[in-house]
């Protein structure tokens, strides 16, 4: 077995189960004879050379907890060349010669700039987004969604009780997967989604509509990208009042739905990818994202999902409507 150096860096929005994708990249890269290093706060941390040695013990524990231990960061300067190069030298200082980038899209553009300055960096699908091209699935998304689902379970409690119209707003960025999704499951009268914009008349006339068809409530599940937002929404209501029927409340998650304690499918997920991105580095294949296709690890070009939109099945908010009758 040779000997090689290999560092771990999450970055981004934190995504429940990557821990467990740290752990993983840590252990079995141990396993192959390997010097681990983790990257403290992100990109933020490789440019301050913030490197410390992985042991196994060192990822002992973290399994089950949300978040990121390593910390992680959004440095918007690490799109400039000398910026980069501060951390790439960083690395080799030390004599690392490969990297694991734990993260979303933003992320995964650091990791192909510094695949393309030489470095030997494999990609692991992270965040609650979704929206990563290359993976139909990321790490944290399951939890994610769960958390939504069950604010909106609750909500649907209160909102019975007091005949309430109620506006849920989640995370997202650009992207009405999340949305979407906790729409569906949670049964909600009407999905706001960037994808698929509505107008509040729209969205007013089904409140309305369900208010008098004798329901109890109206859940409008809304992704914090859509042009109309939970906000411009309850804004456009107020201004044309007893539009709706039912009284209206507005509830925004925000960075709950981040917090959360991973779930098996999360773990499992973060575990796979990042076993598979020890896998690769050790075979001499880098310059990829390890994603979730098909029912199996697959690995994409890094090339070939930086910065490209990754597609919503919008036959779903068909079945949504449908199923909101
Ligand atoms: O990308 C993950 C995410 O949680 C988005 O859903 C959200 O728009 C953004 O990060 C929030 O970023 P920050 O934590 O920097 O406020």
């Amino acid at each position: 077995m040779a000997t090689r150096k290999i560092a771990i860096l999450t970055s981004g929005g934190d995504a429940p189960g990557m821990n467990a994708a740290i752990r993983a990249a840590a252990r079995t890269g141990i396993a192959k004879g390997w010097e681990m290093f983790g990257v403290r706060n992100g990109y933020a941390g490789l440019v301050d050379g913030q490197i410390e040695p992985l042991g196994a013990r060192d990822v002992g524990g973290i399994l089950q907890r949300g978040g990121t231990f390593l910390g992680s960061a959004r440095l918007r300067d690490f799109k400039d060349e000398p910026v980069r190069a501060r951390g790439l030298a960083n690395l080799r200082a030390r004599g690392i010669d490969g990297l694991v980038v734990i993260g979303g899209n933003g992320s995964q553009s650091g990791a192909l700039a510094l695949s393309r300055m030489g470095l030997e960096v494999v990609g692991v699908a992270s965040t609650i987004d979704n929206d990563l091209a290359g993976s139909e699935i990321t790490i944290g998304v399951d939890t994610a969604l769960n958390i939504a689902l069950e604010a909106i379970d609750r909500l649907r409690v209160t909102a019975s009780s007091h005949k309430r119209a109620f506006l849920v707003e989640v995370m997202g960025r650009n992207c009405g997967y999340l949305a979407l999704m906790a729409g569906i499951a949670g049964g909600a009268e009407s999905v706001v989604i960037p994808e698929a914009e509505v107008e509040p008349e729209v969205i007013a006339a089904g409140i309305q509509s369900a208010y008098d068809r004798g329901k109890a409530h109206a859940l409008v599940v809304v992704a914090e990208g859509a042009r109309n937002n939970a906000m411009r929404l309850a804004e456009h209501f107020e201004a044309h009042r007893g539009q709706l029927g039912f009284d209206l409340r507005v509830t925004t998650l925000g960075h709950v739905q981040r917090g959360g304690t991973p779930g098996a499918f999360d773990r499992l997920l973060a575990t796979r990818l990042a076993a598979a991105a020890t896998d690769h580095l050790e075979r001499g294949e880098h310059g990829q994202l390890m994603g979730w296709v098909g029912g199996e690890v697959r690995a994409t070009p890094l090339a070939d999902i930086v910065g490209k939109p990754k597609a919503l099945d919008l036959d779903l908010i068909k079945l949504q409507k449908v199923l909101a009758q």
